[in-house]
């Protein structure tokens, strides 16, 4: 699994720093309010769990699970929500979590969909945030690193569905992706979970 990644990007050291940082800005933040989070799986598992950790404030928790259809390493901009019910979100304050903010799609449609509920107020956290000129217009609120328009893995982020375990964020090598894509009658059959 190592020998797939061309860098190392952020390891396990960086990452816990910067999210001691983004976790006291949080609570000082939501200080005076209760915080309701919405975590989008799967990517945002290690990301979640590492990161709420560290805020100790009273909060609520609850995951929306989403899958988009991918053709090779791109998001085709159809979002669909595993669950029927929006989350009761109503008069609250809501913090969405995801693991990266690519091209927007995912976090415009969960943003959307979760106005419905009538919330309080809305923002967003990211682990990772790619410069590049987005599908959607969507920002988010609280970023751990921005990073250049490259394919990366680990710490929550697959492809393929593997590579979420490993305790670093990487650029995986290119001729991997390259290989992968050109099998496209494999990949586009597939519904790729986030
Ligand atoms: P968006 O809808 O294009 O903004 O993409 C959001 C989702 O696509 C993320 O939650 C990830 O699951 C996936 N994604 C986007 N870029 C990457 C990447 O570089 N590596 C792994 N997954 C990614
Ligand atoms: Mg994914």
């Amino acid at each position: 699994m190592q020998s797939d990644i061309e860098r190392v990007l952020f390891d396990g050291p960086a990452i816990h720093k910067r999210l001691e940082e983004m976790a006291a800005q949080i609570t000082a933040d939501y200080s005076d309010r209760e915080l309701t989070v919405i975590a989008i799986l799967t990517g945002s598992l290690m990301f979640m769990s590492d990161l709420l950790r560290r805020i100790p404030l009273p909060l609520k928790l609850d995951c929306l699970s989403v899958v988009s259809y991918h053709g090779k390493t791109q998001t085709s901009g159809d979002v669909i929500f595993k669950q029927l019910a929006v989350p009761d979100v109503a008069d609250q304050d809501v913090l969405i979590l995801d693991d990266i903010l690519d091209t927007g799609y995912t976090l415009a449609a969960v943003r959307e969909k979760l106005e419905t509920a009538k919330p309080r107020s809305i923002r967003v956290c990211v682990l990772l945030s790619k410069r590049k000129q987005r599908a959607r217009d969507v920002d988010a609120d609280y970023i751990g690193f921005k990073i250049d328009d490259e394919f990366v893995v680990g710490y929550g982020l697959d492809f393929m569905e593997r590579y979420r375990n490993l305790p670093y964020v990487g650029v995986l090598r290119k001729e991997l992706l390259e290989r992968m894509a050109s099998d496209d009658s494999v990949m586009l059959s597939q519904a790729k979970h986030l």
